[in-house]
C-alpha cells in the first residue's frame, strides 16, 4: 500500500475513533441460513470456485529457488507447483497419465524429477513424461502425449496463483481487481515462509470465513484476546472487485498519532491489522510481523465442515524475534490458534448448528459489517445467483 493511501486510512481511523465511529454500510442485509446448509449449492460452489476460479495459492517464496516443488491438496484437485530449472513456476495436475495414481505427495522439497509410486512412471519438472517403467513389456505409446496435464498460473507481485483446471490462463492483476499497488508494496516476493498448518472447523467454510468479516465482535468474543490489543468496531471500507480490504487500528494508533510530527513518518504496520478478503476463498492478513494467508474450503464434501490451510510469511526484521527470540515458527500458531480455533471457529460451529437448526430461516449483517455483505454478495455473483437486498429502513 502507498504512503498516501496509508495516511488516508489512518486518518480514517483516527476520526472514527475520536468520534465512536466505523464504516456504515447504509442498511442491514439477511442473508438465508440455507447458505450454510444446502448440497446443491455446495456443489455448484465446488465447480465454480475451487475447479473455474483462479486462486492464490502462496507466495513466491513457497517455491524458494528453482526445482523447489510444492504439492498442494486442499482444493480437492492435486496439484503440482514448481520452480522448473530455469526458475520459471508452473502447475500441473499431479494425476499419473498411466492410471491417474498421486505422483508426487503431499508436502514441499527439490527435485528435477517425479516418479509414481504406482509402477514409476517417470516425469521432468516442467512435466514432460520422461520414461515408462519397463516401457518394452508395457507397450508403446506416445510420451509427448502422456505429460502432466498443465493447469493456467502466474506469478505476480510476489504471489502464486493457479487455476486448477485446464484451458485458459490467469492474469494476477486482473484476479486483484485493483489491489495490486497494496500487494506489490507487501513487497511479497521476500518475505520468507514460516510455517504452515490445517485447521479444521465444524462449520460450512464460508462461516469459517465470515468469522474475519467484522471486528464488531472484539469486545464480546476475543474481550481478553484481541481487544487489549485492537480496537473493536472500529474499520476501513475499501471494495476492489470482488475482492474487499478492512483496516483496523491498534491501541497504540492515537499515541502514534501524537508522537509523529510528519505523517509520512506513521509506522502503519505498528499500529494496524490489515484484513484482505481475496476472491473466492482467502483471508490475507498483514501485521507488524508477518503475512498470513488463509485459504479456506470446503472438507469431504459437506456443508458443514471446512479446513482453512493456513501459511505464514515473516518479515525480514522480524525473522530475529522468531529464530533467535524463545518463539519458533511453528509456536506462533499456539497463540494465534487460541483466538482462531478455540473462539472464532468455535461460535462459528455453533452458527452451523443454528443454521441447521430449522428454527429460523436468514442471519442478519449488520450496518457495522459491511464486509459480510461485500463476501457474500461476491461469492452470489461468481454464481450468478441474485444479491442480498439492501434494507436502508
Ligand atoms: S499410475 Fe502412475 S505409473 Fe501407474
Ligand atoms: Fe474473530
Amino acid at each position: 500500500m502507498r504512503k498516501e493511501e496509508q495516511q488516508r486510512l489512518l486518518s480514517i481511523l483516527r476520526h472514527g475513533w475520536e468520534n465512536d465511529e466505523s464504516h456504515d454500510a447504509g442498511g442491514i442485509v439477511r442473508c438465508p441460513v440455507s447458505d450454510f446448509t444446502c448440497p446443491d449449492l455446495l456443489a455448484r460452489e465446488q465447480r465454480t470456485f475451487f475447479r473455474e476460479t483462479p486462486m492464490l495459492m502462496g507466495l513466491s517464496s513457497d517455491l524458494p529457488e528453482p526445482n523447489s516443488y510444492w504439492v498442494d491438496n486442499a482444493s480437492g484437485i492435486s496439484i503440482l507447483m514448481v520452480r522448473d530449472s530455469e526458475g520459471e513456476f508452473r502447475a500441473f495436475g499431479n494425476v499419473c497419465r498411466h492410471r491417474g495414481a498421486q505422483v508426487v505427495p503431499e508436502g514441499r522439497g527439490s527435485a528435477t524429477q517425479f516418479s509414481c509410486p504406482f509402477h514409476a512412471w517417470t516425469y521432468s519438472n516442467h512435466g514432460n513424461l520422461i520414461a515408462i517403467n519397463r516401457e518394452r513389456k508395457f507397450g508403446t505409446i506416445c510420451k509427448e502425449d502422456h505429460s502432466l496435464v498443465e493447469l493456467p498460473c502466474q506469478e505476480k507481485y510476489g504471489m502464486l496463483w493457479v487455476k486448477p483446471s485446464p484451458g485458459g490462463t490467469v492474469d494476477v492483476a486482473s484476479c486483484l481487481g485493483g489491489l495490486e499497488d497494496d500487494m506489490e508494496n507487501l513487497d511479497l516476493a521476500n518475505k520468507s515462509h514460516g510455517a504452515t498448518q490445517v485447521i479444521p472447523a465444524a462449520a460450512n467454510w464460508k462461516l469459517a470465513i465470515d468469522t474475519f468479516g467484522e471486528n464488531y465482535h472484539f469486545d464480546v468474543l476475543h474481550r481478553d484476546s484481541l481487544a487489549p490489543e485492537i480496537r473493536g468496531n472500529l474499520q476501513t471500507h475499501d471494495i476492489f472487485g470482488l475482492n474487499y480490504r478492512m483496516v483496523f487500528a491498534r491501541k497504540n494508533l492515537l499515541e502514534a498519532f501524537q508522537t509523529v510530527s510528519n505523517p509520512e513518518e506513521l509506522p502503519f504496520r505498528f499500529i494496524t491489522l490489515s484484513v484482505y478478503f481475496i476472491y473466492p476463498n482467502t483471508i490475507f492478513l498483514a501485521d507488524q510481523y508477518a503475512v498470513d494467508i488463509l485459504r479456506i474450503f470446503p472438507a469431504e464434501n459437506s456443508t458443514n465442515k471446512s479446513n482453512t490451510f493456513h501459511s505464514w510469511y515473516v518479515y525480514d526484521d522480524a525473522k530475529h524475534y522468531f529464530e533467535e527470540g524463545p518463539h519458533s515458527y511453528e509456536e506462533r500458531f499456539v497463540g494465534f490458534n487460541s483466538v482462531i480455533v478455540n473462539e472464532d471457529y468455535f461460535v462459528a460451529s455453533q452458527s452451523q448448528n443454528g443454521a441447521e437448526s430449522e428454527l429460523y430461516s436468514h442471519v442478519v449483517f449488520g450496518r457495522n459489517e459491511p464486509a459480510l455483505h461485500h463476501y457474500h454478495n461476491a461469492h452470489r455473483m461468481g454464481l450468478g445467483r441474485d444479491q442480498l437486498e439492501l434494507e436502508t429502513a
